[in-house]
């Protein structure tokens, strides 16, 4: 038979055994909380650093032109497949699939490119070092655009558009039947790719207005 006492005692054990486990939640960040929250908020990212590998980085011709490039399927010699076609705006520049789908199946998740241009690495395990490096692979890669850097200079240099833009920004296109000048206008392509990616920023989250609210002591409101 079990007596109330018992029972008393029973429910403060477990109330203590409970308490050690779950500690009470602590109303305040300390010092060190504080720290780690003001380094993973928006307000602590700093100035776009220069890229000194890409003369045409900063300048808004390129970021033009690296937009048009971006959102065209001219690229592809299927005609299908853009960046923007896996990269897509309304999706903070993802394709909300499991897995990337160009003209054939990725082999992975497809990252956005928002302050991509902050990021000294490229892919999910870091196989570039450079923007505009990186904004060439998906043209030659057999899953996505599924072409080559012939057909991407070509591209360029037919489309009347896209040749202007190319020819005021870097002089005038060369001799296409040379495959050096293909790899040089192949990698300017790349970097006026880059100096379009360069403009995609993030902007505050949640978690940012939080953290600004912490800061100046006002969290309680936010809570
Ligand atoms: C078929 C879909 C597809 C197309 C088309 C595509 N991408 Fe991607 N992109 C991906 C996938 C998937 C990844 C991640 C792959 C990996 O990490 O191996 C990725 C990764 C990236 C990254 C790296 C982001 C990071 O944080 O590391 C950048 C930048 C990028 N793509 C830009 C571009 C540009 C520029 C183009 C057009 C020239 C393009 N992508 C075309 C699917 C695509």
């Amino acid at each position: 038979m079990i007596t109330w006492w018992l029972v008393v005692v029973v429910t403060i054990a477990t109330l203590v055994a409970a308490s050690t486990i779950w500690p009470p939640v602590a109303d305040k960040w300390n010092d060190a909380d504080i720290a780690a929250l003001r380094s993973l908020w928006i307000g602590s990212l700093g100035e776009l650093p220069p890229d000194p590998t890409n003369a045409v980085a900063d300048d808004s011709r390129a970021a033009k032109l690296g937009q048009a490039l971006f959102f065209s399927t001219s690229l592809s010699p299927s005609n299908a497949i853009a960046c923007a076609t896996c990269h897509r705006p309304e999706l903070r520049f993802t394709d909300g699939m499991q897995k990337g789908r160009g003209v054939g199946q990725s082999k992975r998740n497809t990252r956005s490119i928002v302050g991509v241009a902050y990021s000294p690495w490229q892919y999910w395990d870091g196989r570039r070092d450079s923007q505009w490096a990186q904004a060439l692979s998906p043209v030659e890669d057999p899953a996505e655009h599924g072409g080559s850097r012939q057909h991407t200079v070509h591209a360029v240099a037919s489309d009347e558009r896209f040749r202007k833009q190319y020819e005021d920004l870097f002089g005038f296109l060369p001799d296409l039947d040379d495959p050096r000048n293909v790899d040089r206008v192949f990698s300017n392509i790349g970097k006026a790719i880059a100096a379009y990616e360069r403009l995609i920023m993030p902007g505050p989250s949640r978690f940012d207005r939080y953290v600004e609210a912490v800061l100046s002591g006002d969290e309680k409101k936010t809570l």
